[in-house]
């Protein structure tokens, strides 16, 4: 769907082509392409296009056979200054929107040149945000109005460096796919997407890339004794399941445990939730789809310098006879004891086990997880930025590093033994709920009495899977947050 172009950019018939535009500190905008340059000026004059960041401008080329053939051209504003890698995503973003609009098939983006940014990387960037802003979920809608209807099929970038251009389109490419495919994921109903829909889409991945793969189902879970996720799911008639993938690769590399909450819809339990907003309870298993859609991108890339395991605790937390009750005491998969003072709490309860079991079956490395996990965090951080929460300084840097570049800003909180104070249980090893104050760090803590000693970070996405800062390449409902910055990760991985 999006292909590199190599002929030159003046034979372009298609039906858009997209320039990039940048504002100069003053004065009309400038562009190689003549016919181009023209209608600048003239929109320019006009006060109408100077190369913001976000603008658009339209127009249909008169002279067809000249040095403009398309059947449009669209000027897209990249601002002023200097231009970075979110710059060249919006702009793609920007693009895809304008373009949606008009019947358009076939389009040609030509990259700009860049001081501050290397081909490769304006070319990913580009990639990355005209599929991300391109992303559309349909599949729900028995009638299409006409403006909704979609023609853009091919997308064509060109490029002055052909291969280097093209390394950062496939990288585009992998990552804004795997981010649309969380997205699809995540929209789903929690009546159609199951525990078993985890199981089934990570059994499809790992036949696809040749994984090997686990599925543990609830019988096995009663074996294990893992009954953080089990008592999570017993208010329920749909049964748990835990997916498992792996990437090994036989060499000496660091191995890295992946775990993503899967919480296909979240109630609360019998601590049930206020009804208004719960429908977007859905959603609570975003980290478990990142998950996914990252091992979906690994699959594609199959880096040799690091192993990854990925593990996706998959149940709902419902109300029913049997259901988990306030003041339960839990036996988790690794000995320890939980009383549950909230159901709500859940996740903590399912990503424990998850994290538990991890760690004895592989040995881990490294531990991240991926989890929709308090409330709290929307109030500290807003939907602006993902809570990051570590035992290990160079693991968070990293993550922080990997935020930055593809986008998806996290900010660390602090963890402690003030915080884990505040989980003490007077009658069992912990409780799962240590008040309030301080809720996404006590969550967080809860998980770190898990991980124990091993290095690891747990990113709270409550704010950013869905309703994240809106740009022009991503759209209201799920953001597909996570997939795209441990790919980053993973591909800077020393
Ligand atoms: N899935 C929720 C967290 C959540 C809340 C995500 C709002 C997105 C938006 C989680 O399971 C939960 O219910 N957390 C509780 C924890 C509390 C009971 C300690 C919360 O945040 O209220
Ligand atoms: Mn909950
Ligand atoms: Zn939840």
């Amino acid at each position: 769907m999006v292909k590199l172009y190599q002929k030159k950019i003046a034979q372009y018939h298609g039906d858009i082509i997209v320039f990039f535009i940048q504002q100069p500190q003053k004065g009309a905008p400038r562009c190689d392409n003549p016919e181009v340059q023209k209608i600048l000026s003239a929109a320019f004059a006009a006060h109408d296009f100077t190369g913001k960041a976000g603008q658009a401008l339209m127009f249909y080329p008169i002279n067809h056979d000249k040095a403009l053939p398309a059947k449009r051209c669209l000027l897209v504003g990249l601002g002023k200054g200097k231009i970075f890698r979110e710059n060249m995503r919006e702009a793609g973003g920007v693009a895809a929107k304008n373009i949606l609009k008009t019947r358009s098939k076939t389009a040609l983006l030509v990259t700009p040149d860049i001081v501050h940014l290397n081909t490769g990387e304006t070319a990913e960037c580009l990639t990355e945000g005209i599929i991300l802003g391109a992303y559309h979920f349909d599949k729900y809608k028995t009638k299409i109005e006409d403006q909704d209807k979609r023609f853009l099929t091919d997308i064509f970038i060109s490029s002055q460096h052909g291969n280097i251009a093209l390394d950062g389109i496939n990288k585009g490419k992998n990552a804004a796919l795997a981010a649309c495919k969380c997205r699809d994921m995540a929209n789903e109903p929690g009546n159609i997407w199951t525990a078993d829909s985890f199981a089934e889409y990570g059994s499809a991945i790992a036949k696809k890339y040749r994984f090997k793969s686990k599925i543990l189902h609830k019988k096995d879970l009663q074996q294990f004794g893992m009954h953080g996720i089990l008592a999570v799911n017993s208010g329920s008639t749909t049964p748990p399941t835990i997916t498992i993938l792996e990437h090994i690769t036989g060499n000496k590399v660091p191995k890295l445990l992946l775990v993503g909450k899967g919480l296909t819809f979240d109630a609360g339990g019998i601590s049930i939730k206020p009804s208004e907003g719960m429908h977007e309870m859905k959603y609570d298993m975003c980290g478990g789809a990142a998950i996914l859609a990252f091992m979906e991108a690994l699959g594609e890339e199959k880096p040799k310098n690091i192993d990854v395991i990925s593990i996706v605790p998959a149940t709902d937390n419902l109300i029913g006879p049997a259901a988990l009750k306030p003041g339960d005491i839990i036996t988790m998969f690794n000995g320890k004891t939980v009383e549950v003072v909230n159901t709500d709490a859940e996740g903590r309860l399912i990503l424990a086990d998850a994290i538990a079991y991890g760690i004895r079956e592989y040995k881990p490395d490294m531990i991240i997880d991926l989890a929709t996990l308090t409330g709290a965090v929307i109030i500290g951080l807003g939907h602006h930025k993902t809570g990051l929460l570590s035992n290990n300084d160079r693991l968070a840097k990293k993550i922080i590093t990997a935020g930055e570049r593809s986008g998806e800003p996290l900010w660390r909180l602090p963890l402690g033994k003030e915080y884990t104070n505040q989980l003490r249980s007077d009658i069992a090893d912990l409780k799962n709920f240590g008040g309030r104050q301080g809720g996404t760090i006590t969550a967080a803590a809860f998980l770190q009495e898990f991980a124990g000693k091993i290095r690891w970070a747990h990113l709270d996405i409550a704010g950013t899977a869905w309703n994240f800062t809106e740009k022009s390449y991503i759209p209201k409902g799920p953001s597909g947050i996570g997939v795209r910055t441990l790919l980053e990760f993973v591909r800077n991985w020393k």
